[in-house]
């Protein structure tokens, strides 16, 4: 087979900075070890996050200038909620500025003291927004989905029994049920579309709507088409309406798979849900034919999700992480297998056993990342989960670090480059040692603790 190019030639460019180690040991001594506090000028290779860090297209750059910014009546609304339900047929979809606006409007509704939602794997944002409610977010991931070693197919999947269980015991107090397509807690894994749609039958069997975070549905689809037995002969298109078809709402980060910088949004087909949550976005975002974002961004978006879906693009978009994970199997640097849609995660806690989980392993790894060539990743780990409500520290599950790749933006000789410095590091790894934290704050201490070496 040849080899799969970047379907895509670069039409705008922007400079990449280069810094020395010398440049980048003091930079990393200014910002106390923590990647956050580190300037995207002084990064060579960002694999922070793939999240609104897509390169746009020129049709994307085009759609711009026809954005109408009326405050109502918007025909760059008509076009977003158009191309949204091409894939998606929900009956009402509201704008919102990001992923996390259609969370909180969406549990400052269903959720609430008392209320317990199940899912295959909460995103921190969408735990976050369960939690601010009064309620409690359940995580029911098949185990196989939990070991990084695992070669599963769909390690992204709920676990259906443990599912019936919880609706049989918690009943009343479940008022909907989620998924997370691709699950990006547990690295980015796919669900099946048997596995979605059981777990849409469980929910209408317990009388309970079922809701998808759909992120990266496009990526998920992909993986449903290259995997799943008899859906190879299926257009993208076709797998994603599948997907969708039996989901009574979503909630979607435009940053993802809709290549758009921004922007997001909240689907249902409730009418008294739609209406709630109009009113609540009117509080809190903006007018329902915008939610918080320019009419711009909506024809972005509108245009971005008529691109994601392309086989081309998304054979490319797996192939490109996957090329990453092989080479890093090939060294026995040890990752999450098999590799997910957005990013490649190391197992930091197998590569570095000679750090405890309390010297934070991944934070070692991804400091000596940046330090030995400028790439910015980021610890999934102890740091990221440890500090307990009480106040304790524990281990995390899994000591991970990302590689979240922005979508159509590195080359392969990016990823060349991202490999080498991976083994140069893992090459000598009895020489990385632990870090400690010596300031953080009282919540989501990632973001800001400082830190210092060992
Ligand atoms: N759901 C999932 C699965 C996500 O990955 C994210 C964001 C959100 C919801 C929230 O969307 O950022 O637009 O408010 N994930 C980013 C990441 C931040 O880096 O993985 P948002």
């Amino acid at each position: 087979m040849k080899t799969i190019i970047e379907p895509f030639r670069i039409k705008s460019v922007e400079p990449i900075r280069m810094t020395t180690l010398e440049q980048r040991r003091q930079l990393l001594r200014d910002a106390h070890f923590n990647l956050f506090a580190v300037r995207s000028q002084d990064v060579i290779i960002d694999l922070l996050t793939d999240s609104g860090t897509s390169a746009m297209s020129a049709e994307q750059w085009a759609a711009l200038m026809r954005g109408d910014e009326s405050y109502a009546g918007s025909p760059s609304f008509e076009r977003f909620e158009a191309a949204v339900r091409e894939l998606m047929p929900f009956k009402h979809v509201i704008p919102t500025h990001q992923g996390r606006a259609a969370e909180a409007i969406l549990f400052s509704i269903v959720g609430g003291a008392g209320r317990k939602i199940p899912s295959n794997t909460h995103f921190d944002t969408t735990r976050g927004n369960i939690e601010a409610s009064g309620a409690q977010a359940f995580d029911l991931l098949i185990e196989e989905g939990k070991s990084p070693s695992n070669l599963h197919p769909f390690k992204g999947n709920m676990d259906l029994a443990k599912l019936e269980a919880f609706l049989a015991a918690n009943g009343a107090s479940v008022p909907c049920v989620m998924i997370t397509v691709t699950n990006n807690a547990g690295g980015g894994q796919p669900v099946s579309l048997a596995n979605i749609k059981a777990v849409g039958e469980l929910a209408r069997r317990h009388g309970k709507p079922f809701y998808i975070d759909g992120c990266r549905f496009a990526e998920n689809a992909w993986f449903i088409k290259s995997r799943e037995p008899g859906q190879a002969a299926r257009s993208i298109p076709d797998v994603v309406r599948d997907m969708f078809s039996g989901a009574d709402g979503m909630t979607m980060s435009a940053k993802k798979d809709a290549f758009a910088n921004i922007g997001g949004w909240l689907a249902v087909n409730d009418d008294e849900l739609a209406r709630t949550a109009k009113n609540r976005l009117i509080l809190t975002e903006g007018f329902t034919s915008y939610g918080g974002l320019a009419g711009r961004d909506l024809e972005a978006i509108a245009q971005g999700l008529k691109e994601v879906v392309d086989e081309d693009y998304l054979q490319y978009r797996v192939r490109a992480n996957t090329y990453i994970g092989e080479r890093l199997t090939a060294a026995d640097v040890p990752i999450v297998l098999p590799v997910g849609g957005h990013a490649v995660f190391i197992d930091a806690g197998s590569l570095l056993p000679h750090i405890p989980a309390l010297h934070y392993p991944g934070q070692a790894l991804a400091v000596a990342l940046y330090e030995a060539g400028g790439i910015r990743s980021c610890e999934i780990g102890t740091v990221m989960f440890g500090r307990q409500v009480d106040g304790s520290e524990k281990p995390a599950s899994m000591e991970l670090v990302r590689l979240a790749i922005p979508r159509r933006v590195y080359t392969q000789s990016h990823a060349d480059y991202v490999v080498e410095v991976i083994l140069e590091v893992a090459s000598r790894k009895q020489a990385l040692n632990g870090m400690k934290i010596v300031w953080e704050p009282k919540a989501l201490r990632h973001f800001t603790a400082k830190f210092a070496p060992r």
